[in-house]
């Protein structure tokens, strides 16, 4: 489906784009594969990797309307993956959070119907499901703005969706690293935020597999959740240091003890399919009845009983220790 098309990715050149390049060109023949960042450094270094024809490099800010507008002349499929995304930082800096998730999606979705992209892709969060940090509550505010982009289409054939995923195993300024670092330089203990915490774990691969199928199934307004398994923190660390001790250092400001990616409040819009979940939009929009419940794979899903939530702590799949090893050695952990 990528053959011979024009695909802008925001925020390009950070872990998720960084696969999302090197998977894309593995598997098709894009005509024209653009990154769109700010950093001409990060740019820089991406370019002795991927210096491929094919290849084009556009600095600019998500926050700049015009720049976008430019940069998506001619483009069929864009990924929105630029964001601030740590959560303190979000804390201590509200409005620069605001100006790039929510002013900055607003624009994203504005350039894509001044230039008639195709189809749209933005990266949404858990942290986006009843948030409660800043960082969330600007992600639910995106992934709003992307779903509501489909009414503003109007006459125009522009479609938007969001995929909606868990921690990416390993990235940065999440745990794994922060275990990995305290045990090579040798500490006594690993810092436990709650014996009974736990969290929805994806490797990167599997989230980019992940928005490339959907590509193939958006229909437009879903919200895509990948059916994923959870971890305790505690298993976590056991896979990574067996000996180490745990200190249990109490929950950080703007951290839940569970993770949630289908609220109870959205059950009645939720639809299970095999292996991930759609969440329907809340508006109309298209003039027509669009069915969620069957998608042009030929996928058929079924609505979620009343009260569900998809919850890592209610999570019908945990990882064992042994299993987490292997996915982080898996992962080049
Ligand atoms: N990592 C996770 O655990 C995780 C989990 C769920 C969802 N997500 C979502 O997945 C997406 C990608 O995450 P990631 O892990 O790849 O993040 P990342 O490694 O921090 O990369 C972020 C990218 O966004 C760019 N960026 C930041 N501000 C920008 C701006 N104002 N204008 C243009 N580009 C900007 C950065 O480059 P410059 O600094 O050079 O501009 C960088 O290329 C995010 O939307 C995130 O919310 C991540």
């Amino acid at each position: 489906m990528f053959d011979g098309k024009s695909i802008l990715i925001t925020g390009g050149t950070g872990s998720f784009g960084h696969l999302y390049t090197q998977t894309l060109l593995q598997r098709y023949k894009p005509k024209r594969l653009i990154i769109y960042s700010r950093d001409e450094l990060k740019q820089y270094e991406m370019q002795q990797k991927f210096g491929f024809g094919c290849m084009r490099y556009f600095i600019g800010d998500v926050r700049d309307r015009d720049r976008l507008t430019f940069a998506m002349r001619d483009v069929d499929f864009v990924i929105h993956a630029a964001a601030l995304k740590q959560v303190p930082a979000a804390e201590y800096n509200p409005m620069e959070c605001i100006k790039t998730n929510i002013h900055g999606a607003e624009n994203v979705v504005h350039a894509c119907l001044a230039n008639e992209v195709s189809k749209v892709i933005a990266l949404s969060t858990d942290k986006a499901a009843n948030p409660v940090n800043l960082y969330g509550a600007t992600k639910l505010a995106s992934d709003k703005l992307f779903v509501a982009g489909n009414n503003m289409a109007g006459t125009k054939n522009t479609r938007f969706s969001v995929v909606r995923y868990g921690n990416v195993v390993g990235s940065r300024g999440s745990v794994v690293p922060l275990f990995r670092k305290l045990i090579d330089e040798g500490s006594d203990h690993l810092p436990i935020t709650h014996e009974e915490m736990t969290r929805f774990w994806i490797t990167l691969q599997q989230g980019v597999d992940f928005v490339l199928k959907n590509f193939s199934r958006m229909r437009g307004g879903e919200i895509f959740v990948p059916k994923i398994p959870s971890v305790r923190i505690v298993d976590v660390a056991a896979a990574m240091a067996p000996e180490l001790p745990h200190k249990v250092v109490g929950i950080r400001p703007g951290e839940k003890m569970h993770e949630t990616m289908c609220p109870r409040d959205d059950s009645h819009i939720t639809v299970e399919f095999d292996d991930h979940f759609v969440i329907k939009p809340t508006i109309k929009f298209f003039g027509v009845k669009v069915d969620y419940a069957k998608n042009p794979l030929g996928e058929k899903g079924q609505s979620v009983e009343q009260g569900f939530a998809y919850n890592s702590g209610r999570n019908p799949h945990f990882l064992t220790v042994e299993e987490i090893r292997k996915l982080h050695l898996e992962a080049g952990l």
